[in-house]
């Protein structure tokens, strides 16, 4: 058969057999809501939590095993492993209908294999490394018989107080669209139903990231153009991607609890952007609408919850105890209920439950996968390639293998649990993480490594700094493990002050007073404040919370095996006045021309206005050359692309990746627009003296936004072109004109 007959008879088919296949399920779908009875229905909205508990606990008195066999409860959560899912599953199968459950966790970063925290891993800018990680961590946690993770989290996140912004992608709506995408990707796999894939939960649906203050669960305010700008874009990319499912938020938006939120869930998510998943809420976000002062009491939060199209009612037990009572008052119209329950069948029917609702929980399978080496090459991938070099004074980095002896100083140096960062799984499984120290020592090098704490992570003791300073003393140069501890950073884990906990800048500056070069490694799951360490100390890399491969990816990159690509997701500010401070700011009507003079300039009497590391801002071993900007055209229309080109060169000695990225600024606008926004990346590799012709393509899109009445399009107009290695390292520039339709 020739080509071209194959591809038409293909493009054909294709449409009509997807739609063949989903008719199946929608009819199969239908058949099993006739057969249901208004209890059934409630008991599928119904999720409870298994023994381990990710929330406050609950004080709800059910007889869960009871509740399984009776078909009131729809989805677990916190239940994992193919014993525990295989016992559960066989409870559900005792009920009349036989529907299976669904069974959830927080996946967040890796399930057996821990990757990067999701903030840390998207300094790599890597999306296929992020992709594959999800990925790994959808395989272990589907052969250990779950069918979904609530992640990822897109929260876009400008305040460090947050504990949260761990979890995320970052300050970014462009960057945060593309990891979410990647994630969502990773997780899903080809096709919900393979048993390498599991669902996706983009979550936390929306403006979790802006609560107030950076105090968690707090309420959220903003104008529409804010909300459609920078907190909606990853939620509608993770829609575009295929996301199974959402999870709504705790947070109010301008007044309305997210999960009470019509506008949201149903004029937003299911409405403009047809999602055909379903809404998980967050853990007793329904009940919560009675302390918000939202509901009188948990019926009528129940009431406004499943209106607004939450459809999934994780521990609150609203749903449970009314819905069925507000069906009867005539309060609710039984088709909503019926609507919920549709949009979770199908999912059920998709991951292939219907046929055997045990098909993720195979014992032998759950051993292999659990136990696959190729993970921890992975990980080791992910990690180094998320390490930020934030200094690098006189090239002290990579490391010398002449140096005699090294000490590793600080109290995260030997830390194992730390690595993991939060939100893991099997957070006391220690016994295989990389510890910096292992790290360095796997590498057999001739150097002789020594060790002194020096004090705790928090705490005011300095009884350990004289065999600190001693141990430095001893050393050609010393490596500063130092940062938050793993669990600072996560769910209710808000900080008033994001300096570096404890007395340890005072142990950086007892070791540095010895005269020895010091090279910090600073951990921690959110932008840090450490001064003395940024202002003093000779190298300085910011190394996240890497996971189980820690120690063997921070000494990849400390000896140069591996050259540091990372660049910042995230501003670190200066000052907690700050905050927030990010990359897009506005010019304002008095903008700072000079640093000198900012008398009655949009400034601080006592602060610079810029961070201290700024977005997309990291350091290579190697230098890299921008040159010969060509726009193939200065002036365009609406229906035209503009392509840049331009030369990128390695021009130091090592081979290193470079992240190009693009920002653009619309000079005058009917809505006054930030000075940059990124608009497009790319991740290069090159060789030491190799150079590349590289391009990005700029359209309609790429100069859009909200205009006041909420309508997203370009404006004609001037548009300045920035790209460059850093938001504060521009190193072209070219301006274009839009000159209409
Ligand atoms: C509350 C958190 O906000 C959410 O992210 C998580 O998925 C649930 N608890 C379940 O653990």
């Amino acid at each position: 058969m020739n080509r071209l007959k194959f591809y038409c008879i293909a493009l054909l088919c294709t449409p009509l057999i997807s739609v063949a296949q989903s008719r199946t399920i929608d009819q199969r779908v239908d058949s099993v809501l006739k057969l249901m009875t208004l209890d059934e229905k409630i008991g599928q909205l119904n999720q409870y939590s298994g023994r381990e508990v990710t929330g406050p606990a609950s004080d709800k008195k059910t007889n869960q095993l009871n509740d399984l066999k009776t078909g009131w409860i729809g989805s677990m959560l916190n239940v994992k492993g193919v014993k525990d899912t295989r016992e559960i599953q066989a409870a559900a199968m005792q009920s009349r209908l036989k529907i299976p459950l669904l069974f959830g966790q927080d996946v967040i970063h890796g399930y057996q294999t821990v990757f990067p925290v999701p903030l840390g891993e998207s300094a790599s800018w890597d999306l296929e490394a992020i992709r594959a990680t999800a990925h790994v961590a959808a395989k272990e946690a589907s052969a250990s018989g779950l069918h979904w993770t609530f992640a990822p989290m897109v929260d876009i996140a400008r305040d460090p107080r947050w504990g949260r912004v761990m979890e995320g992608a970052g300050e970014d709506a462009y960057l945060g669209s593309q990891i979410a995408i990647a994630r969502v990707k990773g997780f899903q796999g080809e096709k919900l139903g393979g048993l390498d894939a599991i669902m996706a939960c983009a979550k936390h649906f929306a403006a979790y990231g802006a609560a107030i203050a950076g105090r968690d669960y707090n309420a959220a305010d903003m104008s529409k153009q804010q909300l459609w700008e920078t907190y909606l874009p990853p939620f509608r990319a993770a829609v575009d991607a295929g996301a199974a499912t959402f999870m709504n938020s705790f947070n109010t938006l301008n007044g309305v609890p997210a999960t009470a939120s019509s506008y949201l869930q149903r004029d937003i998510l299911k409405g403009e952007w047809k999602f055909d998943g379903f809404v998980v809420s967050d853990w007793n976000s329904i009940g919560e609408m009675v302390p918000w002062g939202y509901a009188k009491d948990a019926k009528e939060a129940a009431q406004h919850a499943i209106i607004a199209g939450s459809d999934m009612d994780m521990e609150s037990n609203a749903y449970r105890k009314s819905l069925g009572q507000l069906v009867k008052e005539g309060k609710i119209n039984e088709a909503l209920l019926d609507d919920a329950v549709k949009r979770i069948l199908k999912k059920k029917f998709e991951l292939g439950l219907f046929e055997d609702p045990y098909r993720f929980s195979d014992v032998q399978r759950e051993k292999d996968v659990l136990s696959d080496k190729k993970h921890l090459a992975i990980a080791r991938d992910a990690a180094a390639k998320s390490i930020v070099l934030l200094k690098n004074k006189q090239f002290i980095l990579p490391l010398k293998r002449s140096y005699k002896t090294i000490a590793v100083i600080g109290p995260l140096g030997k830390s194992k649990k730390d690595m993991l960062g939060n939100w893991v799984v099997f957070p006391n499984d220690t016994a295989t993480v990389v510890s910096v120290w292992d790290g360095l020592q796997n590498r057999k090098e001739a150097t002789k490594f020594i060790y002194a704490k020096g004090c705790d992570i928090t705490g005011s003791s300095t009884a350990g700094f004289a065999q600190a300073i001693a141990a430095a003393k001893q050393a050609d140069l010393v490596i500063f493990a130092t940062g938050e501890s793993g669990d600072m950073t996560g769910e209710a884990r808000s900080r008033a002050d994001i300096h570096i906990p404890g007395r340890q800048e005072e142990l950086f500056k007892a070791v540095k007073a010895t005269g020895k070069p010091v090279v910090a490694l600073v951990m921690g799951g959110r932008p840090l404040i450490f001064d003395a360490i940024a202002e003093e100390a000779d190298a300085v890399l910011f190394t996240w919370w890497l996971g189980t491969e820690a120690g063997n990816a921070i000494a990849d990159v400390l000896y140069g095996d591996y050259n540091p690509s990372g660049k910042l997701p995230i501003s670190f500010p200066r000052s907690i006045g700050q905050i927030p401070v990010s990359y897009n700011a506005y010019s304002t009507g008095r903008p700072v021309k000079d640093p000198k003079n900012i008398h009655y300039r949009s400034a601080y009497i006592d602060e610079s206005n810029l961070p201290r590391f700024a977005f997309g801002y990291g350091l290579s071993y190697t230098s890299f050359k921008y040159a010969s900007l060509e726009a193939d055209k200065k002036t365009f229309k609406k229906n035209e692309t503009v392509t840049l080109t331009f030369r990128l060169s390695n021009t130091g000695k090592a081979a290193g990746a470079e992240v190009v990225q693009l920002y653009i600024w619309d000079k005058v606008a009917s809505v006054a627009r930030p000075m940059k926004e990124l608009k497009g990346f790319q991740k290069v590799s090159l060789n030491a003296g190799e150079s590349k012709t590289l391009q990005f393509v700029i359209d309609r899109d790429a100069l859009s936004f909200y205009n006041s009445d909420l309508r997203y399009d370009a404006e004609p107009g001037e548009f300045e072109i920035m790209i460059g290695g850093s938001s504060d390292s521009i190193m072209l520039r070219q301006v274009i004109e839009l000159t209409g339709e």
